[in-house]
């Protein structure tokens, strides 16, 4: 057989069709050759557990949210393989009602199978090549993982900074553009860190005086925030599956627009990733034919799907509408109870709302009795914000007033107000 038979995509076929046939199995038992005393097992590990019982929490924190109930549903429908024409069918579904979540035409709309750092990931690898200067706004958490992430594909990372808590201005940035002149501009849209929302508006002008791709995370504003990929000029965006779609993690969106391919068509060195590498998976997401990737995880896809149809059933405008009006709720049950949210109301994301804690309580053992006694989770605040803020997501399908109503009565009796 020729090398080339062997190692063309159809190789491995044509070496299983020369085999000659498999030996016959032995058989297993008293009578045959091998028994279970045949082997020598350690069963040191071997946990004899009861079925699995999690506890049914509501997910109020910064995600996971819970997922709808009908994408628990949609993930039981059968298991189909990766190239399956009903497997494709999904994928394009998918794509398509990613292009009306995100209102871009992007013909590049794909989702990763990892989580939200994996499309983050994506991004970078793509679009970063060594020694290109990227420009990242950190104003929480995520800005510092944008960095991390960008400096390993050997960008040149230069970074604006902006206290917990505020956002930057557009003069800020403009001004950093002009020192830095950088190749990728990054910044956060929804940062989860802090509650803030990043204004978005004139960034795209900057990015083209400046010859520079916008990139922007929208893992907590993808279906809970008003969001415009293609009339905001954004060239490169990710985004996650727990947050506002209401989608168990997983599989997370990603997509790039006609300046971010035309720059990964032209790059000079290869994309230091297999597993995200944009052409590798574009040819799986929209090769004639489809060739395999990876083993897409087929039930996430599902779950994804039935996350973006709920999103087309109720309507772009309005699941904004209710992810602001359910948050201005809750603030309202906030000031009710003498508790302040961090965030001026400008910049404050509906998604995430930071809560200050009151001097003088332990917002650890707060988050921790409502987790117990009342199954409502709420996370802690991260990095310059830890200890000093509550966490509170109203995101997706917890984006409810019952919700609201149940963490305003649960939080006024543990605080006791
Ligand atoms: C703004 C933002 N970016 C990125 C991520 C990373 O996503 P994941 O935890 O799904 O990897 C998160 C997760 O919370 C996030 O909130």
């Amino acid at each position: 057989m020729a090398l080339d038979d062997i190692c063309s995509p159809r190789g491995e076929f044509n070496a299983i069709m020369m085999l000659p046939p498999p030996a016959p199995v032995p058989p297993v038992g008293a009578e045959g050759i091998m028994s279970t005393n045949t082997f020598s097992i350690n069963n040191d590990h071997r946990l004899d557990l009861p079925t699995l019982d999690t506890p049914p929490r509501i997910l109020l924190g910064a995600g996971p949210s819970n997922s709808h109930p009908r994408v628990f549903s949609a993930m039981i429908a059968p298991t189909v393989g990766y190239l399956d024409s009903a497997f494709i069918q999904v994928m394009d579904e998918v794509a398509e009602l990613l292009r009306y979540a995100w209102q871009t035409d992007n013909e590049y709309t794909v989702v990763v199978s990892g989580t939200g750092t994996s499309a983050m990931e994506a991004a970078f690898a793509n679009v970063v090549e060594p020694g290109d200067r990227v420009l990242v706004g950190v104003a929480g958490y995520f800005g510092r993982r944008m960095v991390d992430i960008a400096g390993r594909y050997g960008g040149d990372v230069r970074c604006i900074e902006a206290v917990w808590g505020e956002a930057f201005t557009l003069d800020e940035i403009r001004q950093a553009m002009e020192i830095h002149r950088p190749q990728v501009l990054a910044v956060v849209h929804a940062e989860t860190s802090t509650g803030v929302r990043q204004p978005l508006d004139g960034l795209a002008g900057l990015c083209r005086e400046h010859d520079c791709l916008l990139l922007v995370d929208t893992v907590t504003s993808l279906g809970g925030v008003p969001l415009y990929i293609d009339d905001w000029g954004i060239d490169v965006a990710y985004s996650g599956s727990q947050k506002c779609l209401s989608a168990p993690s997983g599989v997370a969106p990603l997509t790039f627009g006609p300046r971010a391919m035309a720059k990964i068509n032209h790059r000079q060195t290869p994309i230091a990733n297999f597993y995200m590498n944009a052409e590798l998976l574009g040819k799986y997401w929209s090769g004639s034919p489809r060739g395999y990737h990876h083993t897409a995880p087929a039930h996430l896809f599902y779950a994804m799907r039935e996350g973006l149809r709920l999103v087309a059933e109720e309507g772009l405008a309005e699941r904004w509408l209710r992810h602001q009006s359910v948050a201005e709720t809750f603030w309202a049950g906030l000031a009710e109870m003498g508790l302040t949210p961090h965030v001026a109301l400008e910049y404050r994301l509906p998604s995430l709302t930071t809560v200050r804690v009151p001097a003088g309580v332990d917002a650890g053992a707060v988050a921790r009795r409502l987790l117990n006694e009342y199954n409502v989770e709420i996370s802690g605040g991260l990095g310059d914000l830890a200890g000093k803020v509550w966490r509170v997501g109203l995101m997706g399908y917890n984006a409810r007033r019952e919700n609201v109503a149940v963490l305003l009565r649960a939080l006024a009796e543990v605080l006791g107000r």
